[in-house]
């Protein structure tokens, strides 16, 4: 098998399994005991507070665990207030809590930008809280996110980023974007699913969503799931120490499939001018339905994603590139390849001699 859809999940890293198990048999202390059982997960949930925060330039306190980016999001959304704004890309896990709002809707640009005159604009809208991630999971367009919280903090306007795609692809600083909230999951990183984490500025006051024994600072009360949180540390500690290495492994190969890509006259390849992810190449064949590839290539053993969302069983065009202004015939055509750095070449290359029968 050939698994090229990492923006979707990745596979648990075999390190990060080995430090969860003893969470799992010996050591199942509740971290609120006292005694010594309790000391002990207490103690393993703080240090993978620590390397969570070292991954992404934070402060241990300024991490919140949660049960994955969903409720991360959830988490940020649940604490807006006044006038929200979100962008026009967001992951459905910030659109749904955001329509209370009836929020604001900041559009992008034909590459998925975000455009300085459109922070202007939207400034001039008076909003009290803006969210805009850091870098889109279907076509991997990194947002200027310091640019713009540099603006909307001279303004006192809260700024959320979710950063979900972006951690162990990209240098992620907390401190130095200057957001006030940020959004992790960990399975995205090889840590297991169902993990996740909010870090917040101590200027903002969060409103929690789970009322209770007052974990967590109170931010999100339920008994903390001691060996998912100790294999989301272990595999930040991984994503921060091999980042340059795994970099430049998917950016290599990202390179050869967009070279070899490109050799395909009905092949488009989005947001391909925009600073992106360097694992995420979202393509399509001209007249060739996305889905239909996905499901060819899953016939051969490679797992890819189609850019658009089984919404009711129809596949809809993602909401991500008609927000770019591409045509609903054209979004149709959408292919995600997300690489890890344990592809290789060859697999990329099995990958173009599968689709070259469409892209001539
Ligand atoms: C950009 C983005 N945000 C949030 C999420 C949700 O994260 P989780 O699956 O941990 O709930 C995802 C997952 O696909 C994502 O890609």
């Amino acid at each position: 098998m050939i698994y090229f859809d990492n923006n979707a999940t990745t596979p648990l890293d075999e390190r990060v399994l080995e430090a969860m198990l003893p969470f799992m048999k010996t050591m199942y202390g509740n971290p609120s005991s006292v005694h010594r059982l309790g000391r002990v997960a207490k103690s393993a949930v703080e240090i993978a507070r620590e390397q969570i925060a070292a991954l992404v330039d934070a402060q241990p306190l300024q991490v919140i665990f949660t049960s994955g980016g969903t409720e991360a999001n959830n988490l940020a959304l649940n604490s807006a207030f006044g006038r929200v704004a979100i962008s026009a890309i967001e992951h459905p896990s910030v659109f749904e809590p955001a329509k209370r709002y009836n929020p604001e809707i900041i559009p992008v640009n034909r590459d998925g930008l975000i455009e300085p005159k459109t922070i202007s604009d939207l400034i001039e809208k008076r909003p009290d809280f803006v969210s805009i991630m850091l870098a889109n999971n279907e076509t991997g367009v990194i947002q200027p996110i310091a640019d713009i919280a540099a603006q909307l903090n001279e303004r006192g306007i809260i700024l959320h980023t979710d950063a979900v795609q972006a951690i162990g692809k990209i240098p992620v600083s907390f401190r130095q974007l200057g957001v006030q909230m940020l959004s992790l999951s960990g399975h995205k990183i090889s840590a297991p699913k169902g993990s996740g984490a909010l870090i917040v500025d101590k200027s903002v006051s969060i409103s929690p969503l789970l009322l209770g024994g007052g974990q967590e600072q109170n931010h999100r009360s339920g008994t903390e799931n001691v060996a998912v949180c100790v294999g989301f540390g272990k595999a930040a500690e991984l994503a921060k120490n091999e980042l340059d290495a795994r970099q430049t492994r998917m950016l290599s190969l990202r390179t050869m499939l967009e070279n070899k890509l490109a050799q395909f006259s009905k092949v488009t390849i989005f947001a391909q001018s925009a600073l992106r992810l360097p694992n995420t190449v979202l393509f399509g064949i001209d007249g060739v339905d996305g889905e239909l590839v996905l499901l060819k290539l899953d016939q051969r053993g490679v797992c890819v994603s189609s850019g658009s969302a089984c919404a009711s069983g129809e596949a809809e065009p993602s909401h991500v590139l008609l927000a770019m202004g591409i045509a609903p015939q054209q979004a149709q055509t959408a292919i995600r390849v997300s690489l890890s750095h344990q592809n290789t070449p060859a697999e990329v290359l099995e990958l173009i001699e599968l689709i070259t029968p469409y892209g001539v």
